[in-house]
């Protein structure tokens, strides 16, 4: 059903009525039609692609050319979610007009309708100069994937001042325009305070039921990846069923149990016979 792209405007009347938000992740068309049909609000174009599509240890590779790539796939897979594409690693950091410029790509040459970046307070003129461009963005706190190597993969904001180092780069993240915030692995009781405090949405992820929504990600909650994390839940086991499925393909090909009649198609009689004479006559019919 086509009910028209999600607006910001209805995402925060959504915060407003407490109707949570539903955004998943997707990184082509394929997992676009599923999440649109499935009725999400958002879809994020993460580069967690560098990992569950990748196979890297972590989203640092991710480059714009490959963000721009799988933006586009998605888009043409749906039309009512918000298409957020994430800005990757060194994109937006350098210079807040390079960060533009990117951010341009995704929208111009993607088709993306938001872009989504990492970091708190020093990115304040970054977030300002790309919102004023007129291109809509959400924000990432806590654990941000591209700080991994500083942060380590944990629970951020455990102590009573490093929660309030969140809530304040929230604060200021609102204060440049986001429209929305992603709160990834924040206590959950931090993350419900920051929700209570912000006008805008927050986005949880590993962050508890308190956030105005939540994103997963589509690999984890479906099964398709091999690494387990404690704030996944995983709502299909499709690994298991796309390994037993091509398990049976393999028996059935080397068992002459694929291609059978149903998956068959003929020649007429009396060409075959004529195709026959042909070969005996040495194959050439010109
Ligand atoms: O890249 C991604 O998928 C993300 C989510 C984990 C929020 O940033």
């Amino acid at each position: 059903m086509n009910n028209g792209r999600m607006t910001l405007a209805k995402i925060q009347l959504n915060k407003e009525a407490g109707e949570k938000i539903v955004m998943v992740t997707a990184y082509d068309y394929c997992g676009a039609r599923f999440a649109e049909v499935a009725g999400v609000d958002m879809i994020l174009v993460g580069d967690s692609l560098g990992m569950t599509v990748m196979g890297c240890d972590n989203t640092l590779s991710v480059g714009m050319d490959i963000m721009v790539h799988h933006t586009r796939a998605v888009v043409r897979g749906c039309t009512n979610p918000l298409v957020v594409a994430d800005m990757p690693f060194l994109s937006y950091q350098v210079t807040p007009e390079e960060a533009l410029k990117n951010a341009g790509r995704l929208i111009q040459e993607a088709g993306a309708q938001a872009v989504k970046v990492e970091g708190g307070r020093e990115i304040v003129d970054t977030v300002k100069k790309i919102v004023q461009a007129g291109i809509p963005v959400i924000g990432h706190l806590g654990f941000t994937p591209q700080s991994v190597h500083q942060i380590g993969l944990r629970l951020q904001g455990k102590t009573g001042e490093t929660a309030a180092k969140i809530l304040n780069d929230a604060k200021a993240l609102q204060e440049a325009g986001v429209f929305a915030i992603v709160l990834e692995l924040v206590p959950c009781e931090v993350a419900g305070e920051i929700s209570n405090i912000l006008s805008i949405p927050t986005i949880g992820i590993g962050s508890g039921p308190d956030c105005d929504g939540q994103v997963q990600v589509f690999h984890d909650m479906l099964g398709l990846s091999e690494k387990s994390y404690r704030h996944v839940k995983r709502y299909a086991d499709l690994g298991d069923q796309i390994r037993n499925a091509i398990a049976s393909y393999a028996a059935d090909v080397r068992g002459a149990g694929f291609p059978s009649e149903a998956q068959s198609r003929h020649i007429d009689q009396n060409e075959l016979i004529e195709f026959r004479r042909l070969v005996k006559e040495g194959g050439n019919a010109d």
